[in-house]
């Protein structure tokens, strides 16, 4: 008799929005406490994930206290955690207080059972929208080329895809068309996934899944022209990464409580 086959569960949480006083809140809702409500969710419903993947917008506003606060959460997983830096990021306190002996900060390679995760720095120094670097790129490759063996996601923080909304999709990663390039020369590669868009997404480009997540935040209505909020509630995604290259995966959203936002603001 064949043995079952057992996944590995990684989740993947976003778009935090954290600011240094735990107290405040953007586009009227406070970023901590919807923060709060998801890790209990995640707490009750994924006791065997072995890593979280942090795609980016840590901070809000760029403080110390916001990252070490973010470090102390997602560590009392006990867990692996993997950051990306989103365009809201501010590069020196958030490296300063997230760096850590495994260097598991972006751009980074980490393993997870047989299957490695790359963590792709897509942002801009002091813009909104994404782009991936020559250096970012030769880095992707490199990583590919040393994870021959192994089953690869691709996290980052901007959408290599549109997203069907006009306003996001200015911000997509400007040269995704080279990203791809790189991608169909490594059959390896079986996701990618990003942050920023604040709302599920799930499509597929060849044989490479395509996921993004809602925020632990603010939601955003997909397919509006123009900014606007949604009222689904915080969430995370889970992902099961199989030993033949499968993976299932879903979102969680927190349920049973109403979060109330500014639905009147045009813009954050
Ligand atoms: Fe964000």
């Amino acid at each position: 008799m064949s043995q079952p086959v057992t996944p590995v569960r990684v989740v993947q949480l976003s778009d935090f929005h954290l600011f240094a006083d735990p107290a405040s809140t953007m586009l009227g809702l406070n970023t901590q406490h919807s923060l709060e409500t998801v890790l209990r969710l995640v707490r009750a419903e994924q006791p065997d994930m072995r890593a979280i993947l942090a795609t980016g917008d840590l901070s809000q506003d760029g403080s110390e206290a916001s990252y070490t606060r973010l470090k102390k959460a997602l560590r009392a997983f006990g867990v692996p955690v993997y950051w990306l830096e989103g365009n809201h990021d501010e590069t020196h306190p958030m490296r300063a207080m997230l760096a850590d002996e495994a260097g598991r900060v972006s751009p980074c390679v980490g393993t997870v059972d047989g299957w490695r995760v790359i963590m792709l720095d897509s942002t801009i120094p002091g813009q909104v929208p994404g782009e991936l670097f020559d250096r970012d790129l030769v880095f992707l490759e490199q990583a590919l080329m040393e994870s021959r063996d192994h089953h690869v996601m691709i996290c980052l923080h901007h959408h290599p895809v549109p997203m069907g909304s006009r306003w996001l999709d200015e911000q997509q990663v400007a040269n995704s068309d080279a990203f791809f390039r790189i991608i169909d020369r490594h059959p390896q590669v079986r996701a990618v996934l990003w942050g920023h868009v604040h709302q599920e997404y799930e499509s597929r480009r060849k044989n490479v899944r395509l996921l993004s997540v809602p925020s632990t935040c603010v939601q955003f209505k997909p397919h509006s022209a123009d900014f606007a909020l949604d009222q689904c509630n915080p969430g995370y995604r889970w992902l099961d990464l199989y030993p033949d290259g499968r993976i299932e995966s879903g979102v969680s959203r927190v349920q049973g409580m109403h979060f109330t936002v500014d639905l009147t603001v045009n813009g954050y």
